[in-house]
């Protein structure tokens, strides 16, 4: 189990980010990620159809065998978290972490007036969970603002230059009206928007991405549950090495571990369904024992988090849950 990966999606490249504070804290674990980008974006639909297709998504992560899921999305957090941890946690005993309470826990830290700005998705905005999450801090002054235009851009692959200046001006203006002296990125996507938002509220505004937080309560619960991959080196390598580039495991139990893997099929039981089982690791495409998928077009998923998570990414495979029917699954082909 303990060499089972992590699940962890969001409705297309923002779940990136956390992603990526996972990679860098947890370099020993194993991801598989699903972007859902048929049915991107998630905040202008209704809550309930969020929670419908983010537990789709949750069901493949857990069909294909990780061992804790990360709701790498605000939207999908105020959407599905508690009926998430019904089915999942108390369900099934595979814990769920989520986003907003590590950002809301790290905005109460940081300010010191109080006046917290929030941009969100609309769906996120209009469910009342981050008034809910920050309502502890002493003399709150909160302005929430919805901000689609930063998830259609990032999610085209432009992050800077003059579009989005402008349209960062134009969100951003009831926040720098509000004095806030921390703004909560309160949407996975907009970290990668980071440059231009920090520009137009200035230096004296602390931006709060939920992404380190959330990385160490993925540590934390992993801990607590005894669920740390024993060979810290594990997912460095790349699936030929079967992890041997690595400097060995600091707890010593490493070698074991690495003998259940299989060279050349990148993956442990629960990643059955591996990329590399395809055949990608012949063609070179698999970098890392990571898996990522996405229901809508992979190859243009494959693109962008390329470009956002750098070469841990390799080649991107159709996920079955919500708008990959109908086509052609080899993972359920090889578990059949
Ligand atoms: N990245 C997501 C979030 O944190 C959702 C963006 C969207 O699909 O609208 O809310």
């Amino acid at each position: 189990m303990n060499d089972a990966p992590i699940g962890i999606f969001d409705s297309g490249v923002g779940g990136l980010t956390v992603a990526r504070a996972i990679l860098d804290q947890l370099p020993g674990e194993r991801l598989l990620y699903i972007g859902d980008t048929a049915n991107s974006p998630y905040g202008p639909k209704p809550l309930e159809q969020v929670r419908s297709m983010a537990l789709n998504v949750m069901d493949e992560l857990v069909d294909s065998g990780v061992k804790m899921l990360v709701i790498a999305c605000n939207t999908a957090t105020a959407a599905a978290l508690d009926e998430a941890r019904e089915r999942y946690t108390k369900g099934m005993g595979i814990p769920v972490i989520e986003v907003i309470s590590p950002a809301a826990r790290t905005a109460a830290a940081l300010t010191r007036s109080g006046r917290v700005g929030v941009i969100a998705t609309a769906g996120t905005v209009n469910s009342g969970a981050y008034a809910r999450a920050l309502q502890g801090i002493p003399g709150l002054n909160l302005t929430q603002q919805a901000c689609p235009r930063f998830v259609q851009l990032a999610e085209a692959g432009i992050t800077t230059g003059p579009q989005v200046l402008d349209v960062a001006k134009e969100y951003l203006e009831p926040l720098q009206a509000a004095a806030v002296d921390t703004l909560v990125l309160g949407c996975t996507h907009y970290p990668l928007l980071a440059g231009p938002i920090s520009y137009v509220m200035g230096r004296n505004v602390a931006l709060v991405s939920s992404s380190e937080e959330t990385a160490k309560d993925v540590y934390r619960e992993l801990a607590a549950r005894n669920l740390l991959h024993t060979d810290t080196q594990a997912a460095v390598g790349s699936s030929d090495d079967g992890g041997a580039s690595g400097s060995g495991a600091a707890s010593g139990a490493g070698g074991a571990n690495a003998a259940k893997r299989v060279p050349g099929q990148g993956g442990t039981q629960g990643m059955a369904g591996g990329a590399a089982s395809s055949g990608a690791a012949s063609s070179g495409e698999v970098a890392s024992g990571h898996e990522f998928r996405a229901t809508g077009d992979p190859v243009a998923f494959q693109v962008l988090a390329k470009r956002f998570l750098g070469p841990v990414v390799g080649q991107v495979r159709q996920a079955h849950a919500t708008g990959g029917a109908g086509v052609k699954n080899l993972d359920r082909e090889i578990r059949e």
